[in-house]
C-alpha cells in the first residue's frame, strides 16, 4: 500500500504538469498526499462492488472540505439498466450540507473507467467545480474538472 501511495503521488504530480490551468487550480486546493490517499480509498471501495454481470468493479471516494471521505461502489442488477454506479452511490450518501463542499472525487477500476452521462450530471449538480480523478490498476491516471465533464450544463429553474 505504501508503494501504491508513493507511485500515486508521483503520478499525480506528473499529470499536473501537463493538465489545463482550471484543473490544476482545483487540484492545488488539496495536497498531493491527500489526493493519493483518496485514490487508494476509491480502490479499496471497489472491493465492495457487486458486479457479477459486467465483472467490472468500480470504487469511488469523495473528499469533502472538512477532510471527510465518503465511499461508494457499483451495485448491479439482473435488470442491468437499474445498475447503480460507484460515483452515484457515493454521491447519494452525501449530507445535504456536503453538496457544494466537494474538493475531489476519485473513481477507480481495473481498467480505465469513464463516468456515464448520469454520473457526470450528478457530479456537476453537486454545485461547485471540483477535481475528478480517474485511475486504474494498470497505473493510468487522468485529472479533470467536474464542469469540463459536462460542458454548458446549467440548472433549469423554469
Ligand atoms: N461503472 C461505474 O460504476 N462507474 C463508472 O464510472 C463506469 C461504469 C459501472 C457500471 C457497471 O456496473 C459497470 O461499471 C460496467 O459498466
Amino acid at each position: 500500500m505504501n508503494n501504491d501511495f508513493d507511485k500515486l503521488r508521483e503520478l499525480i504530480t506528473r499529470k499536473l504538469e501537463s493538465t489545463d490551468i482550471s484543473t490544476r487550480s482545483l487540484a492545488s486546493k488539496v495536497d498531493i498526499s491527500k489526493l493519493a490517499r483518496l485514490v487508494i480509498a476509491s480502490k479499496e471501495a471497489g472491493k465492495n462492488a457487486y458486479a457479477p454481470y459486467s465483472n467490472y468493479q468500480v470504487g469511488a471516494a469523495v473528499l469533502i472540505t472538512d477532510d471527510e471521505v465518503i465511499k461508494g461502489w457499483n451495485v448491479e442488477n439482473q435488470e442491468y439498466s437499474s445498475t447503480i454506479c460507484a460515483e452515484s452511490a457515493a454521491i447519494a450518501r452525501l449530507n445535504p450540507n456536503q453538496r457544494g463542499e466537494v474538493l475531489a472525487i476519485s473513481i477507480f477500476a481495473q481498467s480505465h473507467p469513464s463516468p456515464c452521462g448520469s454520473c457526470r450530471q450528478r457530479m456537476v449538480e453537486l454545485g461547485n467545480d471540483f477535481l475528478v480523478i480517474v485511475a486504474d490498476d494498470k497505473g493510468e491516471l487522468e485529472l479533470y474538472s467536474s464542469k469540463a465533464l459536462l460542458p454548458d450544463w446549467q440548472l433549469n429553474k423554469e
